[in-house]
């Protein structure tokens, strides 16, 4: 039997600046870092996969914020991922500076020790990686931070955490459906 045909779309012309709203994935993550006794978070929704082993996550992080130095220097950060429950929380974090703002004293979120690097960890978020500055040669020309996670910490429930995707302009996905209804499509070593 041949598949039904999927339907095809009637597209316009769409400013190329905008195309973000369709390419970012999300989850966004809070970055945590620390650099001579302060610590910072910033919001992050331009993050990577590049890698699996080493485990290897490249982020966009802009030279004018302040977790930009902090992290340059310190050569670590945290990724840190929140669910919808602390939403709110992401935004105000990304919508202010660490230069003038103490985050963790202003939104309340729990930083703990890590294991491997000084940046602290967030309680609140059901997932953080301890991460290490492995390759800074596109940092001056696009900011882009090669990091390799070394260790992970991830809560066990739920299974799929509600998780917070950026869309832009001020709108947010959040996970929904998981489905394993292709699997049988996937070639062993694919999955
Ligand atoms: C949903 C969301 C996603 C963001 N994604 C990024 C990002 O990928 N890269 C970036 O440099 N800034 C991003 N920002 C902006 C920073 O979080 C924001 O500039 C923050 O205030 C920086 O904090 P800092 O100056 O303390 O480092 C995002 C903000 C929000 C709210």
């Amino acid at each position: 039997m041949t598949a039904k045909r999927a339907k095809a779309f009637e597209k316009r012309d769409f400013p190329v600046h905008e195309i973000r709203r369709f390419l970012e994935p999300g989850p966004i993550v809070l970055v945590s870092s620390a650099w001579k006794g302060a610590t910072n978070i910033m919001t992050m929704g331009w993050h990577t996969v590049m890698e699996f082993q080493p485990s290897l996550v490249g982020c966009v992080i802009a030279s004018g914020n302040h977790s930009f130095e902090m992290i340059r220097r310190s050569m670590e950060c945290v990724i840190n991922i929140p669910t919808v429950d602390i939403a709110a929380t992401a935004v105000k974090i990304g919508n202010c500076s660490g230069s003038d703002t103490d985050k963790f004293a202003a939104f309340g979120p729990t930083a703990e020790p890590a294991d491997g690097v000084k940046a602290p960890t967030i309680a609140e978020c059901f997932a953080s990686f301890e991460c290490r500055l492995v390759d800074a040669a596109l940092v001056d020309t696009y900011n882009f931070f090669m990091f390799e996670v070394v260790k992970a910490h991830v809560a066990r429930v739920p299974k799929y955490p509600k998780t917070i995707h950026y869309r832009g302009d001020g709108t947010f996905m959040v996970s929904g459906e998981n489905t394993a209804r292709w699997r049988r499509l996937f070639r062993p070593g694919m999955l």
